[in-house]
């Protein structure tokens, strides 16, 4: 055989492997849009759970809300926690008047608080029932995507942000996962965004927040799993609540209450998920790109939407 053959043969096996290592890609990313949302039968939360008490933060509005009233649709017992008292009330009284069934307790909490001690009555209180599923779903944004030192609020709200995107998940995971493990179940579900998936920048502490999230959950998930704990977490795109600041196509920004049906169904299905069909659409879409290329489109999207932000501002 000559050179010239045998390069031609190598070229060949090589462009066949390229090919099939992009169907695969391709195929695993189909399976990730389909299989959780349509095919894959739903999972038994109280038998992961174990236990009656689920408990929520951020729950008196947006996404957190609608899981507290999904879970209680779903015959658990509800802990609700917020900033806002009067929020907080109201919430339980529409939960218990839907579900009569349902014991729902809350606990007023400001997770903008930096220490320790600030947590211990409320880990008292969680230390009082036996708590099967946390969803850490509280979480606050930046008012307007801007350059780190040009954050509206300066030093002090990113130090706020940060503190409340990051603390809360550790130290609740780390006080209910003591109780779950002697248990062998429980179920932890951690609400982070898209922003994880991609260095987006004008949203810097969100997005790295945001990421630390996911980060910390593929490593509890490694951490407890043997011990029988469900560790999911959530990389949602935009959904119709008081955080968002896009205003997208309807079928791309879901209400909270259609998302959270839809990422409720995906538990002990998949560990990390968009949560919702048309977000998996666009986050696999966006993952087939080359990193520094999707980085580079959020970077100019951004900007926009800053742009256009400080234009309606100043009209
Ligand atoms: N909406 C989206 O498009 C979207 C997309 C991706 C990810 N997410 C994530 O989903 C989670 C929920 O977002 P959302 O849109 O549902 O938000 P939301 O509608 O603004 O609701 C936020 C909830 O958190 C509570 N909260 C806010 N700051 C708090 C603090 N410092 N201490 C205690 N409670 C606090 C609020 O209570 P008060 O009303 O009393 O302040 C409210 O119950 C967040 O982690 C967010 O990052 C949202």
């Amino acid at each position: 055989m000559e050179w010239s053959d045998a390069w031609s043969i190598i070229l060949f096996i090589l462009g066949y492997l390229f090919l099939a290592l992009i169907a695969l890609r391709l195929l695993a990313s189909l399976y990730r849009i389909v299989a959780p949302y349509l095919l894959c039968p739903r999972r038994n939360l109280h038998a992961r759970a174990g236990a009656r008490w689920a408990v929520i933060t951020g729950a008196t509005d947006g996404i957190g809300k609608a899981y507290a009233f999904e879970l209680a649709e779903q015959k658990f017992d509800i802990f609700l926690v917020s900033r806002t008292a009067s929020k907080l009330v109201t919430t339980k009284t529409e939960i218990l008047e839907k579900f009569p069934g349902v014991k729902v307790e809350m606990c007023a909490f400001d997770f903008t608080v930096p220490t320790f001690e600030d947590y211990q009555p409320l880990l008292n209180e969680l230390a009082s029932i036996d708590v099967g599923i946390l969803v850490n779903n509280v979480g606050m944004a930046i008012d307007c995507p801007e350059k780190l030192y040009e954050v509206e609020g300066g030093g002090e709200a990113l130090a706020r942000i940060s503190t409340c995107n990051t603390l809360p998940v550790i130290i609740l995971s780390s006080a209910v996962l003591e109780q779950m493990v002697k248990r062998k179940a429980g179920v932890i579900i951690n609400i982070s965004s898209m922003a994880a998936l991609n260095e987006m920048a004008y949203w810097n502490v969100y997005s790295a927040g945001k990421k630390f999230m996911l980060h910390l959950s593929n490593i509890l998930r490694q951490e407890y799993s043997v011990h029988g704990i469900t560790v999911q977490c959530v990389t949602p795109g935009g959904v119709s609540t008081k955080l968002k600041i896009v205003d997208g196509a309807e079928f791309f920004e879901p209400s909270a209450t259609k998302f959270v049906k839809s990422a409720l169904r995906t538990v002990g299905i998949v560990d990390n998920t968009t949560g919702y069909f048309a977000h998996q659409i666009m986050s696999e879409m966006v993952g087939l790109m080359p990193h520094c290329l999707s980085n580079r489109l959020f970077a100019i999207f951004n900007r926009k939407l800053r742009e256009s932000i400080h234009a309606k501002r100043n009209q």
